[in-house]
């Protein structure tokens, strides 16, 4: 029997020494703020055993790791009909991209990239006012989590609230299309409040783990989708979930995952665990430098892919 817990600390020990590589994004004021130096794992498995090393309790921001469980909470409330606002593809783009937009007509290319993301809180958001649509966000992840201490960073929410232009240019071009059914700002005051989502890893992995395990929390028995649900919503993060950097991490890490600028990325391997990473400083992908080698490694040393 491997033991994981040695695993999980030895990849953290081993990596440790480079914490600090990579740039802490900046251009969401608050999270410049961040300590460099933090780095975090979490490994839940389906069995419910809990491995965790370093900063794995410390809550971050979990920025666009949040479009995961907004997907969850979207296809649970319109079903299929969300890929009428939505594509399925890889973008190929940078997160904050705007340039396919036009030539897809107001149709993001998928639910991850921030265009996408905005799309489904549109849908997230129908016959609700915003602070109703947070309220429901909040306790879907302490339902998923199976835990009361989850909150939103006011702080971090009002930063990317007074700086978002992007989002804003973004979502007012859907809404030219028609593509958009609520007022820009409307949509973004639940979008940049889901994005400050803070939780730790051990949090995120719990949140995580329906998605190892065919559609249900066996830590909770909650059906929380159906089991091709579960393996829809992992072909897309496999596909989708770094960004333009998603064929290089399933070709180095082969597990569905969601990265965030916050550093954090929440990686699926099905039938056998939720793992959530933290560590600030960002590849040119905008992804978890220190986070992708960890779960990189932690592949390598268990043999979880889907490949
Ligand atoms: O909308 C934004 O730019 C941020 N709230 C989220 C971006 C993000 O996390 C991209 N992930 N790597």
């Amino acid at each position: 029997m491997t033991d994981l817990q040695a695993i999980v600390e030895e990849i953290h020990a081993s990596l440790s020494p480079r914490r600090g590589k990579g740039k802490v994004a900046d251009y969401i004021p608050q999270l410049a703020h961040v300590d460099p130096q933090k780095f975090g794992m979490a490994v839940v498995t389906v069995d419910g055993e809990t491995h965790l090393a370093g900063d794995a309790e410390e809550a971050f921001s979990i920025q666009s790791i949040s479009k995961v469980f907004m997907l969850t909470l979207g296809l649970g409330k319109h079903g299929e009909g969300i890929w009428k606002r939505v594509g399925r593809e890889p973008s190929g783009s940078a997160f904050n991209s705007i340039v396919q937009l036009e030539y897809e007509a107001g149709i993001p290319r998928n639910p991850f990239i921030n265009a996408g993301a905005i799309a489904i809180t549109d849908l997230v958001l129908a016959g609700h006012t915003p602070k109703e649509a947070i309220g429901e966000v909040v306790r879907f992840l302490r339902y998923l989590a199976d835990e009361e201490d989850i909150t939103i960073d006011q702080a971090v929410a009002r930063s990317e609230q007074a700086t978002g232009f992007r989002n804003v240019a973004l979502a007012n071009f859907m809404r030219s299309y028609g593509k958009l059914d609520h007022a820009a700002e409307l949509v973004l005051g639940v979008y940049f409040h889901q994005c400050a989502l803070a939780m730790s890893c051990r949090q995120l992995a719990r949140a995580g783990l329906f998605l190892a395990n065919s559609g249900t929390n066996p830590l909770t028995g909650h059906r929380v989708v159906s089991h091709l649900r579960a393996r829809r919503i992992n072909a897309l993060m496999l596909t989708c979930g770094h960004y333009d950097g998603s064929g290089d991490f399933a070709y180095r890490v082969g597990l569905p995952g969601k990265s965030g600028v916050g550093g954090g990325i929440l990686a699926v391997a099905p039938g056998k665990a939720s793992v959530a990473v933290w560590s600030p400083g960002l590849n040119e992908n905008g992804n978890s430098l220190l986070g992708s080698l960890a779960l990189e490694m932690l592949a390598a040393r268990t043999g979880w892919s889907v490949f």
